[in-house]
């Protein structure tokens, strides 16, 4: 039993999607959540920059002695998953793996699309990690950056977002792909649009889900789950306003949200 804290952390307020499914299976669970909302978005920068960025954050989540770390973020997973995992005396899950894992499950056709940050895409991240489970499967990428405008406004509807998002998936549909993986955390609030346009023959995915499998599954095979006596904590630090974060992190999270921190991290 371990009562420390879990890491969560992303470029913004898009990891809360992938804590809200962390929480359905490890309720008990005591976590500190970390959005770098003053730098977001992560995507359009190089991805040395952006492990600058999460060589920061980790570093001040680990002196919160937190005994796992979430990447909820895909371009910071692409950017520095393997640096982490050496650097980092504690096990480090990011989210392009599990998501992939889900894709390769859910494929008939083996042609599957993938919608990201410019960052992630051309990391090339998810064509490796699901050519690594299945050499067969076509992969097709888009970079959707004005997708991570809307949702990190709230703007979550309308006729201009509908606009955009199917200017992304035209070309992927195109490729009569039978899977669409929403590769950055930010999506899964707009999944319901991204669903609707990809049509009946598409299968829309993220790996929050399968995130969160991961998270329990360490916890168990480490011997580190809290003991579930006692209220767990959720304590939220942010590089940006916190009020913008109480508004918009609520629609992320599903639910209210009380103790937010905003800090600078270069103190
Ligand atoms: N959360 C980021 C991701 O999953 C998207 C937002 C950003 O560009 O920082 O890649």
């Amino acid at each position: 039993m371990d009562n420390r804290p879990i890491g969560v952390f992303d470029s913004g307020l898009g990891g809360l999607t992938v804590l809200r499914e962390i929480l359905k299976v490890v309720p008990n669970e005591n976590i500190i959540y970390f959005g770098d909302t003053a730098r977001v978005p992560y995507g359009p920068r190089k991805l040395e920059e952006v492990r600058e960025f999460v060589f920061s954050i980790t570093h001040f989540l680990s002196q919160k002695d937190v005994k796992l770390m979430v990447i909820a973020c895909n371009t910071s997973t692409a950017a520095a998953l393997d640096a982490l995992q050496a650097r980092l005396p504690i096990p480090v899950i990011g989210v392009i793996e599990p998501g992939a894992r889900t894709a390769v499950g859910h494929t008939a056709n083996r042609r599957v699309g993938v919608m990201a940050t410019r960052g992630t895409v051309e990391s090339r991240a998810y064509d490796k990690a699901i050519s690594k489970i299945d050499r067969g499967i076509k992969v097709y990428s888009v970079a959707a950056p004005k997708l991570v405008e809307y949702v990190e406004k709230g703007q979550l509807c309308g006729q201009a977002l509908d606009g955009s998002i199917y200017d992304y998936i035209e070309p992927l549909l195109a490729k009569k792909i039978d899977v669409l993986i929403m590769g950055c955390t930010h999506f899964p609030l707009i999944e319901g649009r991204i669903a609707h346009l990809s049509g009946d023959n598409v299968k829309v995915i993220s790996s929050a889900v399968e995130t969160a499998r991961d998270v329990k599954n360490i916890l168990t095979k480490e011997g580190i789950a809290a003991s579930g006596t006692g209220k767990p904590f959720r304590i939220f630090y942010e590089t940006g306003k916190a009020s913008h974060f109480y508004r918009v992190g609520k629609m992320f999270l599903g639910e209210e949200i009380t103790d937010v921190v905003s800090i600078d991290l270069a103190m």
